[in-house]
């Protein structure tokens, strides 16, 4: 396959940036997206260029590390699929993709297709730790949780962090994010200590980051390679509400 890009390259946080056109031959439609970068990038560097910078860590959708826009859709036209999990099988040959980074306020670019999501840490760091009697080794039923309730704080769990949810959002809200990760200890019995401080903690800090309100858009749960649903961010508001009013 033969594949036109045109990629966001920008040397710095404060440079300016622009979309530079890369023409990659020989391109195997077994091969990962990232491996085609990582093709591109070799040619680069043996012509004495700048590779194109990206980030990755796990390729296998489950670290949350990688991510940025194919032709305007957060991880590409896959659901549920992480960019490192997209293949180039995917596209046809002679197609024209653009590659940009995140676009939002509080993630800014820190080289070409990497953004800044130290944002995100600091949101889960709000929300503080969880007091746990530890004792000696509970056993494993002592604490009976009935079964759609684990199933729904585990679907919350699965966000891995990417950041796809604000690059989709008209209003850059990382409202999702932080519903799973409110969500995800709200419904636990092992998350009832702090439940009311870490509600307001998250989502004040979700404010302070720079991120935009949620106007139920539901461009998040369309883009999010973990198929988060925005279900969380009702009981995350539901949660906030509960917390300052009571
Ligand atoms: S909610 Fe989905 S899109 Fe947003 S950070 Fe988590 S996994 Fe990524
Ligand atoms: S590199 Fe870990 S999710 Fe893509």
């Amino acid at each position: 396959m033969r594949i036109f890009l045109k990629v966001w390259r920008q040397a710095g946080p404060r440079a300016d940036g622009e979309l530079v056109d890369y023409t990659v031959d020989s391109v195997s439609p077994d091969m990962s997206f990232l491996e085609m970068l990582d093709v591109v990038n070799e040619g680069l560097i043996v012509r004495g260029q700048d590779p194109i910078a990206f980030d990755s860590d796990c390729r296998e959708g489950i670290c949350g590390a990688c991510g940025f826009l194919v032709n305007g859709v957060p991880h590409g036209p896959d659901p549920g699929t992480t960019v490192c999990q997209l293949h180039m099988r995917r596209f046809k040959d002679n197609q024209r993709l653009v590659l940009e980074p995140w676009r939002a306020k509080a993630f800014p670019i820190v080289k070409d297709l990497v953004v800044d999501r130290s944002a995100f840490d600091r949101i889960i760091q709000a929300g503080g730790y969880t007091s746990i009697n530890v004792g000696g080794a509970p056993d494993g039923n002592a604490i009976p949780i009935p079964k759609p309730v684990v199933e729904r704080a585990m679907d919350a769990a699965a966000c891995i962090g990417c950041g796809a949810c604000v690059a989709a959002c008209k209003n850059a809200s990382a409202a999702l994010f932080t519903a799973a990760k409110v969500s995800q200890l709200a419904q636990l019995p092992q998350g009832q200590v702090e439940r009311r401080g870490r509600a307001i903690a998250m989502v004040e800090r979700h404010d302070a980051e720079g991120f935009g309100s949620c106007s139920n858009e539901g461009e998040c749960e369309a883009v999010c390679p973990k198929e988060i649903s925005i279900s969380n961010i009702a009981r995350m508001n539901r949660e906030y509400l509960r917390a300052v009013l009571l």
